[in-house]
Formats: C-alpha cells, sequence, structure tokens
C-alpha cells in the first residue's frame, strides 16, 4: 500500500481509532492513507500515536480524542476538527458503534451515506418501504463560510427510523459533510420534538480503497439498551457495505460524465464538485477524471 503524499488529503484530522480497540497499556496498530501507525494509551484517557517504519516508532503524531474516537494527523495543517455540539450535552446517550470495514474508496461511503434514494432498496421495511421510495425534495448547498456540504429538508416515510421508533413515520434528516472523510445526520426525535438525534460516520481511509467506519453517536433515548443500539446500526451498515463493495470503480471518478445523475443525485453531483475543487487525488479514479 502506497504512502500517499497528496497534500490535499494528509492535511486532515482523520479517526485512527476508538476506546475499544486500545487497550489501557497497550497499543493498536493501523494504517492511515497507506502510512503505518502505531496509537497506544499510556493511561486510560491519554492516546498517543507515532508513525511506524519497519516496526521502529518515528515521528510522533498528534492525537485528538473526540466524539468517542481518537484523530490524528499527518499532515502540518490540518483542517480543525468540526463542531458537533451534541457531544457536549449532558443528557446525551454517547455510543461508539465501533468500526466496520469496507473495501472502498472514503468518499464512496460518504456519499453513500448522503443519499436517501438507496433507502427503500437496501434498507427495505427498516429505513424505507418499497412502495414509497420518493426523495422528498430537499436543498443542497456547499456552506463556503464553513467549506462544508450541507443537505436540508430531506424527508422520508421509514418503517422503523430507529431502535426508539414505534412504527412507520415521515423522518426529517439534515446531513453535513464535514470533510472528505467525515459525515453526519442529524434525524428528529419522534418523542422529543425539537431535538435532534446526531449520528456521525468517521471514515479511516487505510489505503484508497480500504477503510474503516466509525460511527459514533448522540441520542436522545433513554429507552434501548445500548447493545440494541449498535446491533440495529450494524444491521443497516452491513447492508451498505454489500452495495459498496460492489460499486465499480471502486475509485471515485469525478469526470462530469462519469455517471448519469439524477434528481436523488444532487447531494453527489454536490459531493463531487467540492472534492475537485479542493483538489484531492488520493482515492481519486485518475482515467475518469482526466
Ligand atoms: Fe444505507
Amino acid at each position: 500500500m502506497a504512502i500517499t503524499t497528496d497534500p490535499v488529503a494528509i492535511n486532515h484530522w482523520i479517526a485512527c481509532g476508538w476506546p475499544g480497540k486500545v487497550p489501557v497499556g497497550g497499543y493498536w496498530d493501523t494504517v492511515l492513507l497507506g502510512q503505518n501507525i502505531r496509537v497506544s494509551r499510556p493511561q486510560p484517557d491519554i492516546y498517543e500515536a507515532a508513525i511506524l517504519t519497519a516496526g521502529a516508532l518515528g515521528r510522533r503524531l498528534p492525537v485528538q480524542s473526540r466524539f468517542c474516537c481518537i484523530f490524528t494527523t499527518l499532515g502540518q495543517d490540518p483542517r480543525p476538527l468540526p463542531q458537533i455540539d451534541e457531544f457536549d450535552e449532558p443528557d446525551r446517550r454517547l455510543i461508539n458503534c465501533g468500526s466496520v470495514g469496507v473495501n472502498t474508496s472514503p468518499y464512496r461511503m460518504i456519499e453513500n451515506f448522503l443519499d436517501m434514494a438507496h433507502f427503500p432498496f437496501v434498507h427495505t421495511n427498516i429505513l424505507g418501504a418499497e412502495k414509497k421510495t420518493e426523495v422528498v425534495s430537499h436543498k443542497i448547498e456547499h456552506r463556503k463560510d464553513v467549506d462544508e456540504i450541507w443537505a436540508t429538508d430531506c424527508r422520508f416515510f421509514q418503517p422503523a427510523a430507529s431502535k426508539a421508533a414505534t412504527g412507520g413515520q415521515m423522518t426529517d434528516y439534515t446531513y453535513r459533510v464535514m470533510s472528505p472523510f467525515s459525515i453526519m445526520l442529524y434525524k428528529n426525535v419522534h418523542n422529543d420534538p425539537g431535538r435532534n438525534d446526531a449520528i456521525c460516520m468517521f471514515v479511516q481511509p487505510k489505503g484508497e480503497a480500504q477503510c474503516l467506519a466509525y460511527m459514533p453517536m448522540a441520542l436522545v433515548d433513554d429507552v434501548n439498551t445500548t447493545a440494541a443500539i449498535i446491533d440495529f446500526q450494524q444491521t443497516i451498515f452491513l447492508q451498505d457495505r454489500v452495495i459498496l463493495e460492489n460499486q465499480r470503480p471502486a475509485l471515485m471518478p469525478l469526470a462530469p460524465a462519469a455517471e448519469i445523475p439524477t434528481k436523488a443525485d444532487v447531494g453527489s453531483v454536490t459531493f463531487r464538485r467540492w472534492l475537485k475543487q479542493m483538489g484531492i487525488s488520493f482515492g481519486i479514479y485518475e482515467k475518469a477524471a482526466a
């Protein structure tokens, strides 16, 4: 696996583990953008990271522990981590659903997370129903002040929107793409109007088409057990993984005509345009982009 030299890709804080992966007093060896690294945990709340070359520890890397994940960066001037206030609200359930490995590019994963049109077909009778496939029109914008992509006013009929849902209902979503490697959604809480569950996906690109996804959540849910919530989330994600690993090419094509957009794909078009503008080359299907 080649170590990337793409300056755009390396200047991000990227998830490289979660507490359940790194034992206290121990370490977890992993790969970030093709670079072997070691994440260690000398004390319960202290994490360290360093480059690993042929089994020897090299340059120390900065670390931040946030959103139930451990983040590091290979760059000298990384884009700051996003602000997600829900993780600081005292009555929230913070749940890290662990990590899932997916053999595709990080952007395919972000794009799939952003796409509601697949709910009825991939998550049949859970997040969507085959008789109600309409994606109600919604607004997608690149918010230049924060340099994020937001999709607002998303509504979709869902037979079982979450572990806390008791029947089919219209669910409101807001999506927020915070970097090429991170996305989250806000989903209305049916029994507590005015509040939203916050569900994130932080992608760790090990290589251009090998990723780990971390899915921490800050929920308003005092009913379900943590195990049941994790089970629900993993069921959904494993359904996505089958689809993601069959997409070709695995790398992300950015040429305008590479894939024909439909109305429901407007989020995907906006996301790809944003990637192209930032000039990222890691994980991009060069042949199509040329
Ligand atoms: Fe999905």
